[in-house]
């Protein structure tokens, strides 16, 4: 179970795309806890310099700031490293639907070249992040690896591209790469604000100002809401897994199914807001009724074994944005 008991070479150097992202500091961190090194590139587009500057007096983190769309920053940043956990992206759904333009430079052609550096730099394994999205409309639940449907954004494109080029990558070149293909991440630091910011930190923090979440639709779509100490455990273990899942994609998820309508409650509940109630607007283009995971595949091939239901995860995110929406 976990991932605390898993050990990596000594001085094995690892680069985190995204570093200063949500999930990418949460791996930055549980990394340089465990005693390695780590390097983070970052663009701070999406990211924050607070989740870089907690870092900046650990001698084992270094931060580049620069763009995966420029291949030199690439190369220059893959040099001397072990693993490379890549990150960096443009998400939300809506967001790509308005500017596809964009999110195909970024997160087509900025993994592509992570990938390309990755290779020129002998890297032992990229492990990457891709996205339930790739499921489309797919109405088969749980989802599995192999029952894809019809994408329904530029997004889940995105990221379907990059696996094809993963797999690519694998058998052309022998770069060992896997596909984390998340499903509704949350936790500590993910980003509750603006138009695109995700549902459970979104909720959490207007419950907490006493003003009033949307929810899209009838509140009664589905989502297998993963919280992230899954996600960094699914990341090492991706980093030492067998070569045989190498060009491949997994299913990271907790392997639940969470309502969305039953998540307002449950925070408005842990907040002592129940007087509030959420107002409905029209369901968004682009998005899934229901979307949960087998994560069979991800068991198997990786020994993923995630710790943390939701509920845990709920609270211990509810504790974090408490203590830090100040
Ligand atoms: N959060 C989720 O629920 C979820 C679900 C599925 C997939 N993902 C994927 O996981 C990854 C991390 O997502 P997140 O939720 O932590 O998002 P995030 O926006 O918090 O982190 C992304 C990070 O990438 C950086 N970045 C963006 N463009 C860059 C560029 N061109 N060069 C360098 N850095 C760049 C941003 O500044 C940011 O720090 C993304 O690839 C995302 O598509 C996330």
């Amino acid at each position: 179970m976990g991932y605390k008991h898993l050990s990596f070479p000594e001085n094995s150097v690892f680069l985190v795309t995204g570093g200063a992202g949500f999930i990418g500091s949460n791996l930055c961190e549980r990394l340089l806890e465990m005693g390695y090194t780590v390097r983070c590139l970052d663009n701070l587009s999406t990211g924050k310099r607070e989740y870089v500057d907690m870092f900046a007096g650990n001698p084992s983190y270094s931060f580049i700031f620069g763009d995966i769309t420029d291949l030199e920053t690439c190369k220059a940043a893959c040099e001397g490293a072990d693993f490379v956990l890549n990150q960096a992206a443009w998400g939300s759904v809506p967001r790509s639907i308005e500017m596809p333009l964009y999110y195909e430079q970024v997160n087509i052609r900025g993994t592509l070249n992570m990938m390309e550096a990755a290779r020129l730099c002998d890297v032992k394994k990229f492990v990457y992040a891709s996205s339930s999205s790739v499921y489309g409309d797919s109405p088969v639940l749980p989802k599995s690896e192999g029952q894809e449907g019809e994408l329904l954004s530029p997004y889940a494109l995105t990221k379907r591209v990059c696996e094809e080029y993963g797999k690519l990558y694998y058998r052309l070149y022998g770069l060992q790469t896997i596909g984390l293909r998340y499903f509704n991440v949350f936790g500590r630091r993910q980003d509750p604000d603006g138009a695109y910011a995700a549902v459970i930190p979104k909720f959490i923090k207007l419950l907490l100002n006493g003003e009033t979440p949307v929810i899209y639709g009838d509140g009664r779509q589905s989502r297998d809401f993963t919280y992230v100490e899954n996600v960094v455990e699914a990341n090492l273990k991706a980093c030492l897994a067998h070569e045989a899942a190498s060009g491949q994609s997994f299913n990271i998820a907790y392997g639940g199914r969470e309502y969305l309508i039953d998540i307002y409650r449950s925070i408005s509940k842990a907040l002592g807001r129940e007087d509030i109630q959420p107002r409905f607007e029209q369901e968004r283009k682009g998005d899934i009724r229901h979307s949960n995971a087998d994560i069979k595949k991800a068991r198997t091939m990786l020994g993923y074994e995630p710790d943390y239901d939701f509920d845990t995860g709920l609270r211990l995110a509810i504790e974090w944005y408490k203590e830090n929406l100040k």
